[in-house]
């Protein structure tokens, strides 16, 4: 690898400008922009089909951008791909473990399609690194949904990726799983990992992410960190307002044990402080 690239890229590790993409009619970039730091946790945030995919596989080079140009760990994307694939790991959409092996197999194969020595110790640090030293020797076809994300992830660091691109790491994943897959990832930028994730959760980004890019109808619409995000709306104020009684409040003001009298337009004086409250 090209070390002058590599000190080039010690502030910014993905540096996006104008990139546009489209497919036949469908202009799904529009020219997109905006830049990583390194180390840094960065969300991708768009809705369904907004085109979070179709980006990440351009900086991973997967896929080629119609216009525009995008630096990853400093090597253009179109004219160095071998550089910018020896700098990722690309964590896609959808699970990439063979579940017919083992979590420990899974991780020598890569180990041994990469190149490297000693795949086993490696396998063996990474299940370690997960917490999957217990489960390393099952098959992964029985392994939960969120045991199965942290294999996926951890495959994707053999080789130790300084960048690495997560394409909606916890979608599907039920609340516990998410929360494992969110310490996983906060770890992995501790470590000085530069991660990218695109979500739909706004949770998601709003836990991980050191700044948050929204991405919609082809353009970045907003960029900034929570707070400045935050910021982008009125300060909230405090309102009371005063609700229907629902059925339980009605429930509860004609069995309760207050014995409260109906008042003159037929709801009773509970139901009507029960509706009452602070938003
Ligand atoms: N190879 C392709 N050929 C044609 N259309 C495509 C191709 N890849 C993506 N698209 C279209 O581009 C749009 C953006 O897709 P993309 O997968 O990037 O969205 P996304 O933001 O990742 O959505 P999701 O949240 O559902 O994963 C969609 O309308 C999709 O159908
Ligand atoms: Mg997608």
């Amino acid at each position: 690898m090209n070390t002058t690239a590599t000190n080039s890229a010690s502030q910014t590790a993905i540096r996006v400008q104008g990139i546009t993409k489209s497919f036949k009619d469908l202009h799904v970039l529009r020219g997109v922009d905006f830049e990583v730091k390194a180390g840094s946790i960065f969300a991708l945030l768009g809705s369904n089909g907004a085109g979070k995919t179709t980006l990440v596989r351009i900086l991973s080079t997967l896929l080629k951008a119609d216009a525009g140009t995008a630096t990853v760990y400093g090597f253009d994307v179109a004219t160095n791909a071998g550089d910018v694939r020896e700098s990722i790991s690309l964590t896609g959409q959808f699970a990439a473990v063979d579940e017919v092996l083992s979590g420990r197999e899974n991780l020598v194969l890569i180990a041994k399609l990469r190149h490297l020595k000693n795949p086993g110790a490696i396998a063996d640090e990474l299940l370690a690194r997960f917490s999957l030293t217990e489960a390393g020797s099952r098959k992964a076809a029985t392994y939960s949904g969120g045991m199965r994300r942290r294999l996926d992830i951890a495959m994707s660091l053999i080789g130790n990726p300084p960048i690495i691109f997560l394409d909606e790491p916890t979608t599907g994943l039920d609340p516990q799983a998410r929360i494992e897959v969110w310490q996983t990832i906060k770890k992995l930028a501790k470590d000085g990992t530069t991660v990218l994730l695109t979500t739909q959760y706004l949770d998601e980004a709003e836990q991980l992410a050191d700044r948050i890019a929204i991405l919609h109808k082809g353009t970045i619409i907003q960029n900034g960190t929570l707070s400045e995000l935050k910021q982008l709306l009125p300060a909230a104020k405090v309102e009371y307002i005063e609700k229907q009684p629902s059925l339980e409040d009605v429930f509860l003001a004609l069995v309760g044990d207050t014995g409260e009298i109906d008042s003159a337009d037929g709801r009773t004086e509970r139901a009507v402080s029960a509706g009452k409250e602070s938003r």
